[in-house]
């Protein structure tokens, strides 16, 4: 379906290689280097295999160059992942550019800078894509992180040079396209975050092609409040309870089944360690909120773990942020990470707070695949065709 470094002859060549450097950043320093780890296999191969690797990305929303959004403090950073030196160009295209690719050897490795620095790049304009082009033989993304934007050093070098798929945007679609479109079944999926309203597309989506789809988090209160149920001062989206019992009907009909918390944590305060209470779902009270599920309900999903096979998972049960409301959370990660160990699960994973929550349960390492893409794992969730992966696909 798409071309791999197995088909690329990047002996001698200049190679561009888009990475996803969007990482925290704290005081000049790089502060997860989670996203670097994750393409250095891809860089070294590159390297060893005596191709010049000369990295793209952005990094933050700047408009035009901002110096505290410069891609400087990574070239370090990268250096310190890979052990090799790393060298840094004070602009992506032009002259500057230009005179840092025309000193490499093979097997160097530079960094050039943010490409959001230019106009071009979100715009995805020809001219910018085109001076992209002429600091390279081919193009390689290993950034899927960064697939659902159709911008010049995603979308637009694809068109123009010969491209591949990096290590690890391989390993990502290998993992994500198994996963939804010929998973061992039964396929369950946890879908959890605050709004159900972000998340109407998903929900659609995956019905259609999850046995078991269980929902968790802030959005769990809608549905539990459109059976009826009180939810007191919970988040609550009082105006969705018709969507989601349209939702509860289209899974019924369509012989999905829908798992919702059957009780509940409950606080008066939004705090780490507020005095809470586990409740029955009828009784939370009205000056109370549901912060994190119930004993019964961590109980019920673990159940429904044990009889799938695949599970793939976005959006954490409770307030995972505040102790101890990430215990929901924290305890199924542990029996789908359990499972997996034993070769009786496959768990899939991504998204922003997700990964934060799976990180903090200690779990990551042992599901079989945790995604780093937050927004493009939400739009590969929600059945998108992803414009940095469509133009990987070979033409
Ligand atoms: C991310 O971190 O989600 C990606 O790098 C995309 O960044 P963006 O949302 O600023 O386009
Ligand atoms: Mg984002």
């Amino acid at each position: 379906m798409f071309r791999t470094l197995d088909q690329a002859d990047v002996k001698g060549k200049r190679v561009l290689v888009r990475v996803d450097l969007n990482v925290p950043v704290e005081d000049g320093k790089v502060a997860d280097t989670t996203r670097i780890e994750r393409v250095a296999p891809t860089i070294r191969e590159i390297a060893d295999k005596g191709g010049k690797v000369i990295l793209l990305s952005h990094f933050g929303r700047p408009k035009g160059f901002d110096r505290k959004d410069s891609l400087k403090p990574f070239a370090p950073a990268i250096a310190d992942v890979l052990a090799r030196p790393v060298a840094f160009a004070e602009d992506c295209i032009g002259e500057k550019a230009a005179a840092a690719v025309n000193a490499m050897k093979a097997g160097d490795i530079l960094c050039l800078e943010n490409t959001r620095f230019h106009k071009g790049e979100e715009k995805n304009d020809p001219a910018f894509v085109a001076a992209l082009a002429a600091l390279g033989d081919i193009f390689v993304n290993d950034a899927f992180s960064v697939a659902h934007r159709a911008h010049a050093s995603v979308e637009g070098l694809g068109r123009k040079l010969p491209t591949y798929a990096g290590r690890t945007m391989q390993d990502e679609l290998e993992a994500l396209t198994k996963v939804l479109e010929t998973p061992t079944r039964p396929l369950a999926a946890i879908v959890g975050g605050a709004k159900v309203s972000t998340k109407l597309d998903l929900l659609g989506n995956l019905l259609a092609k999850v046995d078991i789809l269980v929902i968790g988090g802030g959005m769990a209160n809608t549905f539990v409040a459109a059976l009826g149920h009180p939810v007191g001062k919970s988040l609550c989206e009082h105006d969705l309870l018709p969507t989601a019992r349209e939702i509860m009907a289209k899974a019924k009909s369509r012989g999905r089944e829908i798992v919702l918390p059957v009780d509940a944590v409950a606080a008066k305060a939004f705090a780490a360690n507020a005095p809470s209470r586990v409740v029955a779902l009828d009784g939370v009270g009205a000056d109370e909120m549901i912060l994190d599920i119930g004993p019964r309900s961590i109980e019920h999903v673990c159940s429904v773990l044990a009889r799938v096979r695949t599970l793939v998972w976005n959006g954490p049960f409770g307030a995972f942020e505040l102790e101890p409301f990430d215990t929901g959370t924290v305890e199924v990660a542990e029996a789908a990470a359990e499972l997996t160990s034993a070769g009786r699960l496959i768990t899939v994973a991504g998204g922003g707070d997700t990964v934060a929550a799976l990180n903090a349960a200690g779990v990551t390492e042992r599901f079989t695949y945790v995604s780093t893409a937050g927004g493009a794992f939400l739009e590969w969730l929600e059945g998108k065709a992803l414009p940095g992966v469509e133009v990987l696909k070979v033409r």
